[in-house]
């Protein structure tokens, strides 16, 4: 079955091409012969046209169904019982330096992924992964402890990640300078392992002021994390599965005392799983935690939501439990989304050109803000605040979400925070407008199912857009894409725009039907917005 290209070819289409095989006759033949013996009440008609067999939908009876079936179901309305656990990691930062803009990316996919797995049935936690050991720790550690004088985030007045990331910036300069501080940093990381007081004191010190920043941002986002893992606290185990893996002949040891896997029957090549001087790598950590979660939830997916730079590790890591006969590896998924850019370019964080999350977050606030004082410059502040806060939110996350989750995105503040184009505040402004309409019409839901009256063009498509919602929930759910819901709210946004500005819905004849359309336009667009975390508002 097809989706025929026009509207005049009908709802569906069926091309008769497959039969003439089976049949021997000729597919033009069929299609009108078939047209002639099959009719239903669910078709107006079903004709013949050439080789197709085209189907139009009867639009009453799918208004009427669809309407009743929205405004009884309401925010279930397109939902599914799957009953699946799983776990989704993101944002799963190194203790280094501040979240920047991909992180937000991330944690935007995640959230999106949580409501559309829920929507479907699913248990969904967010797991998160703290990377707080390693040589890119040590690096801030050892710039604070060169060039630090003992500042503290509150001596300097300042978010106390943004700290921690000045000396990680602060180590990459001065290495320009000395090459020396690259061994440095080895040698702390060493001692570090060894459990050296001092090393430990800073450490934990610095560790919790990253730690804590990233909860003030995680807030901004209104995220939840349902668990963390700290890497500092599962390394040794990943060592030591490592080295039981070794005397059962799966992983191999270098002259020099490295551990490593051959994986270049699976295309992946060498790789070294401890290092010669016995410390861990970022791969050991995640051979562990990957059994300690199946063995702590028994999730029947886990998802990593990761950029697309990680791409070898994820395989690798799969190649390695499969390898090690952990034959529930096939749950496990690398969800991998692209870089996120400005316009400006490629971001380093170790240059300091990043952009942060929690300034990107501020620039959108106070772009939306004045949006707001243009439009409603009478309203209190506090609500122009409220409002700005959510409009800025869902501007990110539309404009990240719009876009295919493996291409890479050039991120243009300005324009995702417009309200005309194809933005989050568009569809915030779309719903609002909808709701003010039931609200000037002292709309109620009537309890007697919906009466439909004759269809014009513009109602009858913004009802098929309507009743297509569940199925589309339930693509996205199994490509597990977000754009796919980005862009069928913005087609029904832009079908619900053409059809208001050509039906005056209060003071027309059709009134009650009318209003229960926008009824059940308003409904389906909270739903599909709700899945990309977006949250609606009433006013605007
Ligand atoms: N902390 C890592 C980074 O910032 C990402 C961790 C991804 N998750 C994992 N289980 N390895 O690059």
């Amino acid at each position: 079955i097809e989706i025929p290209p026009s509207q005049e070819l009908g709802d569906y289409s069926f091309p008769c091409f497959s039969l003439a095989k089976q049949l021997k006759k000729n597919p033009n033949n069929i299609a009108s012969e078939l047209a002639a013996k099959i009719s239903s009440k669910e078709f107006e008609r079903i004709e013949a046209k050439g080789p197709y067999l085209n189907f139009f939908i009867n639009k009453k009876l799918l208004a009427e169904k669809a309407l009743n079936e929205i405004l009884k179901l309401r925010e279930k309305f397109g939902s599914r019982k799957i009953k699946e656990k799983v776990l989704i990691e993101s944002p799963s930062p190194n203790t280094n330096k501040p979240l920047h803009i991909g992180h937000a990316r991330n944690i935007i996919l995640a959230q999106s992924v949580k409501e559309i797995l829920k929507f479907s049935g699913n248990e969904a936690l967010i797991v998160n992964l703290n990377n707080d050991r390693g040589v890119h720790i040590c690096k801030s550690l050892i710039a604070y402890q060169k060039y630090g004088n003992n500042q503290t985030p509150e001596k300097l007045n300042k978010k106390s990640d943004h700290l921690v990331g000045d000396y990680y910036v602060k180590f990459a300069q001065e290495l320009k300078a000395n090459p020396e501080l690259e061994k440095e940093a080895q040698e702390c990381l060493v001692k570090w392992e060894k459990g050296d007081k001092k090393t430990l004191a800073l450490w934990k010190k610095m560790n919790s002021w990253a730690l804590n920043g990233f909860k003030e941002t995680y807030k901004k986002f209104n995220l939840k994390i349902d668990k963390n893992y700290f890497e500092s606290k599962i390394y040794k185990k990943g060592k030591e599965i490592v080295l039981e893996e070794f005397k059962k002949g799966k992983v191999n040891k270098k002259a020099d005392g490295a551990y490593f896997v051959d994986l270049s029957k699976e295309g992946l090549g060498e790789k070294i799983l401890l290092r010669a001087d016995g410390t861990a790598i970022y791969i050991t950590q995640d051979i562990y935690l990957a059994l300690l979660r199946k063995k702590e939830f028994n999730f029947d997916k886990m998802i990593y939501i990761v950029a697309s730079e990680q791409n070898y590790h994820f395989q690798v890591l799969f190649a390695l439990l499969k390898l090690f006969g952990y034959d529930w590896v096939n749950k496990l998924y690398h969800l991998n989304y692209g870089l996120v850019n400005l316009e400006s370019g490629r971001m380093k964080s170790r240059e300091g050109t990043v952009v942060d999350s929690d300034d990107l977050i501020q620039e959108l606030d106070s772009l939306a803000l004045e949006e707001i004082e243009k439009r409603y410059s009478n309203l209190p502040d506090k609500e122009k605040k409220q409002r700005a806060e959510k409009i800025a939110l869902s501007a990110l996350r539309y404009y990240f979400l719009k876009v295919d989750k493996n291409k890479e995105i050039v991120f243009k503040p300005e324009e995702s925070i417009s309200f005309e184009r194809n933005t989050g505040p568009y569809l915030l402004y779309t719903y609002a407008r909808a709701r003010s309409i039931l609200r000037k019409a002292k709309y109620k839901k009537s309890k007697k199912s919906i009466k439909i009256p004759a269809l014009n063009d513009s109602e009858k498509s913004l009802i098929s857009q309507l009743s297509n919602f569940p199925e589309m929930a339930k693509e996205a759910y199994l490509s597990l894409s977000p754009n796919l819901i980005a862009n069928y709210s913005f087609q029904l946004a832009q079908i619900f725009n053409e059809f208001y500005h050509s039906n005056p819905v209060i003071g027309s004849e059709n009134e009650p039907f009318l209003l229960s359309l926008v009824d059940s336009f308003s409904q389906v667009l909270k739903n599909s917005l709700k899945l990309l975390s977006i949250e609606t508002l009433e006013e605007m």
